[in-house]
């Protein structure tokens, strides 16, 4: 299994010393990206990404590189300080540069787990920040663990330590899950939206290239029947709303 680890802190110390306790678990190779080595500018909003194509990016040249190793990798490893009660400003930063993977999730064979460490509060709050994130990416499964005091006694150990290896064992499966009924509905707004009068064109591209507008959802990840009906219900309802 190949992993990639996206470090959001600029620092490597207690989310760093969760993320190792989180590789003992874990079988494979692994690459390390810290954001804070990385340099990428703010954001410019210049919406070129979600407009015009992620080719179109200002910052492509820092962008495209990590969102390449993104899909290269099986498994994500996902880590964040709590700053002011949110990621940080590092990770936002990186976050926002790829937020047309909302638009255009493509990421649907991949897990992750998401690794969050605070003084003392805001660590579920982000950590759930970073699931629906990566959800939106379209990734399969995310699996959290959110601590404070960044993992140093033994206690916590045998946390992360159990939530790792579920997450293993879940990578050692290659299975993959049925999504849930929210990412069901986000996944049809854009297919939607791709075949409105008006589509964003980098957004239509994508949808019609991929062939995903064919799907309730993206093929690899089979869906139940009522979850089926539920796609193609929703899927409806969108298409005459917008
Ligand atoms: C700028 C800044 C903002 C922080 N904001 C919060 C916060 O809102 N809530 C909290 O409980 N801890 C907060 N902390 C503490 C860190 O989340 C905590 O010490 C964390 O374990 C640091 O991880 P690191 O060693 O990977 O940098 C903050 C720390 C810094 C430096």
């Amino acid at each position: 299994m190949k992993y990639l680890i996206i470090n959001g802190s600029p620092r490597k110390k207690n989310t760093w010393m969760m993320v190792q306790q989180v590789q003992k678990n874990l079988d494979g190779s692994f690459e390390e990206i810290h954001l804070f080595e990385e340099e990428i500018p703010l954001c410019k909003g210049c919406y070129n990404c979600i407009m015009k194509g992620e080719q179109f990016c200002p910052h492509k040249n820092l962008i495209m590189p990590i969102v390449e190793k993104i899909k290269e990798a099986d498994g994500l490893i996902i880590a964040s300080p709590v700053y002011a009660m949110n990621v940080t400003a590092l990770l936002k930063n990186f976050l926002d540069h790829t937020a047309y993977l909302y638009h255009r999730p493509e990421f649907f064979t991949k897990k992750a787990i998401v690794v969050v460490s605070t003084a003392g509060a805001g660590q579920k709050k982000v950590a759930n920040y970073i699931d629906e994130t990566l959800r939106h990416w379209g990734v399969n499964k995310v699996y959290k663990i959110s601590l404070a005091c960044g993992g140093k006694d033994s206690l916590e150990r045998e946390k992360i330590d159990k939530i790792a290896k579920k997450f293993r064992k879940d990578m050692d499966s290659e299975k993959l899950h049925s999504p849930k009924f929210m990412d069901i509905i986000f996944y049809n707004v854009w297919r939607a939206m791709a075949l409105t009068d008006e589509p964003i064109p980098a957004d239509k591209e994508f949808w019609f290239k991929t062939e995903l507008v064919k799907y309730d959802f993206a093929p690899e990840v089979k869906l139940g029947i009522i979850k089926k009906i539920f796609a193609k219900l929703m899927f409806n309802i969108l298409k005459r709303v917008m």
